[in-house]
């Protein structure tokens, strides 16, 4: 049996990509150059937004947009524990306190009522998170963020080709930091994009993914990083950000149909999807409560036994990791929803051109254990 697995990229066409990057190629001038513009301007076209600034990766883009908030050391960030590992990392890189608080039950996004329940005095910025691909309320974010003087720094790593009340995901909030690696809808093999309509931000981003260079490029003005884009990188970015609907809409259709399926399955959920807001599709991922028929390990068995990827996603949640465990930080309540969302959910194979086959036997195998059928035999 064919190994379905839980994520492939969907590259653009191999002789396309070396069509893109061969002028770079030829002269030498291999990294942020004339791709890299021009994937950029692509970028700022797509999310309607001011600047974007193409970096290594989205969590090197997160690391650098605190830093380029110029914060101090131990100042918070209120960001929910549901989420990816970068989203606390690039906190930590920067000597900043997480302070971890509860996600929605049905969207599994940031809640706004915790959110402010966390605001302190030493509150600088908040990291709201596009789970699974899906935005955020960002409204109620901007209404807090504007109220208490705190940015919006998104961690939006998931959720490039997602819309929220008709816009495009990037141009909310201060910034907006999406990834390109291959486990997004939309990649670059390696990468990320610094969104933001701040132009100052935009120009210190620019300097501080090259090292901070200053105007000579040999007197450092500002503590950067390495973290440039390479032009190969930019040429398979911008193809796949032009076949942006395509990704998108395919993988949407494959979640609808999961979406049915998962209807049939007693005790288990999905992620909500509220009417103001559309998904970039990243994940799909399957919540299988205390009444389901079988538990998310006999599940993952069943699906591993049929040769089908899953995983635990996000699991353990961010505050429950032994590497941030033991390091500054704070917590708001008990975090009801994020043990229950970390607890169940079981991300299934999606990607772009994963065939109606794929989704078939995957599909199969679930019923197998999750239907009330499977209970009574
Ligand atoms: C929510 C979230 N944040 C950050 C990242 C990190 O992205 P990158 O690998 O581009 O640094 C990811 C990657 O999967 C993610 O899912």
């Amino acid at each position: 049996m064919e190994l379905i697995p839980i994520i492939r990229p969907t590259l653009p066409p191999l002789e396309k990509i070396v069509e893109a990057f061969q002028e770079s190629y030829e002269s030498g001038s291999v990294t942020l150059g004339r791709v890299v513009s021009r994937f950029e301007r692509l970028a700022r076209a797509y999310t309607e937004t001011r600047h974007a600034v193409a970096v290594s990766s989205c969590t090197s883009g997160l690391i650098l947009a605190y830093a380029a908030m110029g914060l101090s050391e131990g100042a918070e960030v209120i960001l929910p524990s549901f989420t990816f590992a970068a989203t606390v990392q690039a906190v930590l890189w920067n000597r900043l306190t997480p302070v971890y608080v509860d996600c929605l039950p049905g969207t599994m996004a940031i809640d706004p009522g915790e959110v402010l329940k966390a605001v302190s005095p030493r509150t600088a910025a908040i990291c709201p998170v596009t789970i699974f691909g899906l935005p955020p309320d960002f409204d109620e974010l901007e209404r807090i963020s504007e109220k208490h003087g705190i940015p919006l720094v998104g961690d939006s790593a998931q959720g490039l080709g997602a819309r929220y009340k008709g816009r495009p995901t990037g141009g909310f909030g201060f910034c907006e930091v999406f990834s390109l690696s291959p486990t997004k809808v939309i990649t670059a093999i390696e990468g990320g994009l610094i969104i933001t309509n701040d132009g100052d931000l935009a120009k210190k981003l620019v300097a501080m993914r090259d090292y901070g260079k200053g105007p000579d490029g040999e007197d450092m003005v500002f503590n950067g990083l390495s973290a440039r884009m390479s032009e190969l990188h930019a040429a398979v970015g911008m193809l796949s950000l032009e076949n942006a609907k395509n990704l998108v809409d395919s993988r949407m259709r494959l979640i609808a149909k999961y979406r049915e399926v998962a209807a049939h399955f007693p005790g288990c959920r999905v992620q909500e999807f509220p009417e103001d807001r559309s998904s970039s599709g990243n994940y799909f991922t399957l919540l299988i409560g205390h009444n389901a028929r079988a538990n998310r390990d006999a599940v993952r068995t069943k699906l591993k036994a049929n040769n089908i990827e899953s995983k635990r996603y996000f699991h353990p949640p961010v505050h429950c990791q032994t590497a941030f465990k033991g390091l500054p930080h704070r917590i708001v309540g008990d975090l009801p929803n994020t043990l229950a969302a970390s607890g169940e959910s079981l991300a299934l194979p999606l990607f772009s051109h994963m065939t109606e086959g794929q989704l078939g036997r995957v599909c199969e195998a679930l019923e197998t254990v999750l239907t009330s059928k499977s209970f009574v035999t």
